[in-house]
């Protein structure tokens, strides 16, 4: 058994925040296949505006295209959409259910209340999503900021946060900031957009469409930033939920002998949301 925010886990296969996560019928479609927890779509306590630009998500198997990118206001759901679902979730499912907050800077204030809320509906963590915030690097007192940030939410809350890094935060200055922060979870590595380079006739070239067997939605390049990442959180003490750029039972097994505790996915679950058990050894 594997134990993870207070809970034991039969297996280490969790749904990272994504469209499979992004309704109560999903949700709870994935528990049923037998994924331990999920990362509910991120949320962020804003009002809809009129949505521009439109979403997309597209996998074809046969000619090798795998595709997501969509704008704000119809990616991120709302807070109390995402309060409505984890209150309905909660009396259905005994797996993790772990809402993903993310606001638009890292003053404490802006996240607290969110984060309470988020707690009193029943959730067992809280995944702290800095996608949106770009690039912070350069942003004066950094790191006393995200130290701040972290402390106050620990103090604030009985329930584990959980920050997800992404490549704007490089490991080997984040992890220490985490642990100073009081933080002992960390979800990573949100979406890295690359080129596939694809092999014909000996020779590498870089092609306009991703292989939807062996890819993410985000390319080839993601693993191995996943799988340094978590290494590096795991010198620092970190439970680490790793994932991004898993596509098989092998990278999950990669990513467990550098030390995750647990895995997670979203492409592939989107995909195949009743095929979770084929990326774990029984
Ligand atoms: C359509 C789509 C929507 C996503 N939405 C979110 C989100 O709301 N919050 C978040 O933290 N990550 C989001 N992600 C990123 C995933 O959680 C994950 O980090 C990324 O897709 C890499 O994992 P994968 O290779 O298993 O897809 C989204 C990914 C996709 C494909």
């Amino acid at each position: 058994m594997i134990e993870f925010m207070g809970k034991q886990l039969a297996n280490p296969l969790i749904a990272s925040s994504c469209i499979a996560t992004e309704s109560v019928a999903n949700v709870l479609r994935l528990a049923k296949n037998g994924v331990q927890g999920a990362i509910l779509k991120s949320c962020a306590d804003y009002e809809r505006g009129e949505i521009s630009g439109k979403r997309e998500f597209a996998v074809d198997t046969t000619t090798g295209y795998t595709y997501a990118s969509a704008p704000f206001e119809s990616e991120i759901l709302t807070l109390d959409e995402c309060l409505d679902m984890l209150r309905a979730l909660r009396p259905q499912t005994e797996i993790l259910l772990i809402p993903s907050f993310t606001a638009s800077s890292l003053a404490p204030e802006d996240w607290i209340s969110a984060c309470q809320q988020l707690e009193a509906a029943g959730a067992d963590g809280i995944q702290l999503d800095f996608f949106y915030m770009g690039n912070l690097i350069g942003v004066d007192g950094l790191s006393g900021r995200i130290v701040s940030l972290l402390r106050e939410l620990n103090a604030a809350l009985q329930i584990p946060v959980m920050p997800k890094l992404n490549i704007n935060l490089p490991k080997d200055y984040i992890m220490p900031l985490l642990v100073e922060g009081g933080v002992t979870y960390v979800s990573l590595l949100d979406s890295v957009r690359s080129p596939y380079l694809r092999k014909t006739d000996g020779a590498y070239h870089i092609s306009d469409r991703l292989d939807a067997g062996t890819t993410s939605c985000f390319g080839h390049w993601q693993l191995p930033l996943t799988l340094g990442y978590t290494y590096t959180a795991v010198k620092h003490g970190l439970n680490v939920c790793a994932g991004g750029g898993i596509t098989c039972a092998d990278d999950v097994r990669r990513l467990l002998a550098a030390g995750a505790v647990t895995v997670q996915s979203a492409t592939f679950l989107t995909k195949y949301p009743n095929r979770g058990s084929k990326l774990f050894d029984k």
